[in-house]
């Protein structure tokens, strides 16, 4: 990797700031953590720090407090959990930088852990202001970044911070930048996409950055609509993205020329409304009755996809393939994560909610990469800089 490294540097007694993504779900009414992975992947970065006798200083948002205390977003529960993993302490302190933060600090002894409270509590994070990135830096001598879920964002923790540290990437970060730019610079053909979720215009960066080094694009999940629509389907009451349409029957003419395949849905699961009671009922693409809303890939074309897919050397998927909330609108997403992980192929799953899909069924494991950035991912994939990237020293 082009930056430098945790492993670059000499942390022994040194008090290193690393910040992570503890964005995890929550529980909302209980409080209770529902997907821990984004605290699991953290650990490694942590276990060096605490062997190699750093004073380890953890800081993190927890949902989008906007610049508020919100008692159901402070860290404790992410403390604990993290103390469970780690087997080790973990200290918390009320707030993230001021008297408390500092005391908390220099209470820490060589190997000791502390996270701070919830850094989005300070509008100042978001607003990456000088003062506050200044105020967090006086916590540490060293700076690492370790939470690629939040690498594009230009925040005091992620960029502000490193004007004053010397800033270097944790072993996540390092790891996710590997896996992720492998797809973009060297994969092993056939290199499938396979792209899914609720919005074309979410994914027409992504799908324009990899159009040439794919083989193959499959396009399902809701924004399949707009791409059945500018083909001349009739896609009922399906949302349809009217002004990307174009774009829909230009990226599939661009795949033609690049002798890229894109496909289609088939056949769709198709339901009057999209509620936990409502029944679906299966039908070919050129017979969408008009009152109805597409909430999945049909079993035709779970068939077709699996083909293609079976015969790559190299996938991404990201974005679920219907209403995967709904069970019985979930059977398309599910058939493609369980043939993902039977493949022998590098599977690489974008973040958010296809990880947390891939995870629900314990399936990670399986799969080459999970991973920890939604929107971090998108945007690395759709070939842009990552503000939280960029500021880190270069190897030089
Ligand atoms: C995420 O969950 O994608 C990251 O933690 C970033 O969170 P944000 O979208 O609230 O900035």
């Amino acid at each position: 990797m082009a930056k430098k490294t945790v492993r670059d540097m000499a942390v022994e007694g040194k008090r290193v700031l690393v910040r992570v993504d503890f964005n995890v779900p929550l529980d909302m009414k209980t409080g209770v953590i529902t997907d821990d992975s984004r605290i699991r992947a953290a650990l490694p970065t942590i276990r060096y720090l605490v062997e190699h006798k750093a004073k380890v200083i953890l800081c993190s948002h927890l949902g989008r407090p906007d610049g508020k205390v919100v008692e159901k977003l402070q860290m404790q529960p992410v403390a604990q959990r993290l103390s469970q993993l780690m087997n080790l302490p973990v200290a918390t302190v009320p707030d993230c930088i001021g008297d408390a933060a500092e005391k908390a600090v220099n209470a820490l002894k060589d190997g000791d852990i502390l996270l701070l409270e919830n850094i989005r509590f300070h509008a100042e994070e978001k607003a990456n202001a000088p003062a506050f990135a200044q105020a967090l830096a006086k916590l540490a001598d060293i700076y690492v970044d370790d939470a690629f879920g939040t690498a594009h964002r230009a925040h005091a923790s992620t960029v502000g911070v490193t004007r004053y540290l010397p800033a270097v990437a944790g072993f996540l970060m390092e790891k996710e930048l590997e896996a992720l730019g492998s797809i973009l610079t060297n994969p092993e053909h056939p290199f499938a996409a396979l792209l899914g979720g609720a919005k074309v215009s979410d994914k027409i960066s992504l799908i324009q950055n990899i159009l040439e080094k794919v083989d193959l694009i499959l396009i399902g999940g809701g924004m399949a609509a707009t791409f059945l629509k500018a083909q001349g389907y009739e896609v009922g009451a399906s949302l349809v993205e009217a002004d990307k349409q174009t774009l829909a029957y230009e990226l599939a003419e661009t795949a033609k020329r690049n002798r890229a395949s894109l496909l289609l849905p088939t056949d769709v699961v198709v339901a009057s409304n999209i509620t936990a009671e409502a029944t679906g009922e299966v039908v070919p693409i050129a017979n969408i009755p008009p009152s109805k809303y597409i909430v999945d890939i049909g079993p035709e074309t779970i068939e077709l996809f699996s083909q293609q897919i079976r015969g790559c050397r190299t996938v991404f998927w990201n974005g679920p393939m219907g209403v995967y909330e709904i069970p019985q609108f979930a059977q398309g997403t599910k058939a493609m994560v369980e043939l993902l992980a039977g493949l022998k192929a590098t599977t690489i799953v974008g973040g958010g909610s296809t990880a947390e899909i891939v995870e629900e069924m314990n399936l990670s494991y399986r799969m080459t990469h999970v991973s920890t950035g939604g929107g971090a991912s998108l945007t690395f994939l759709e070939g842009k800089t990552l503000p939280g990237v960029a500021v880190l020293l270069d190897k030089k």
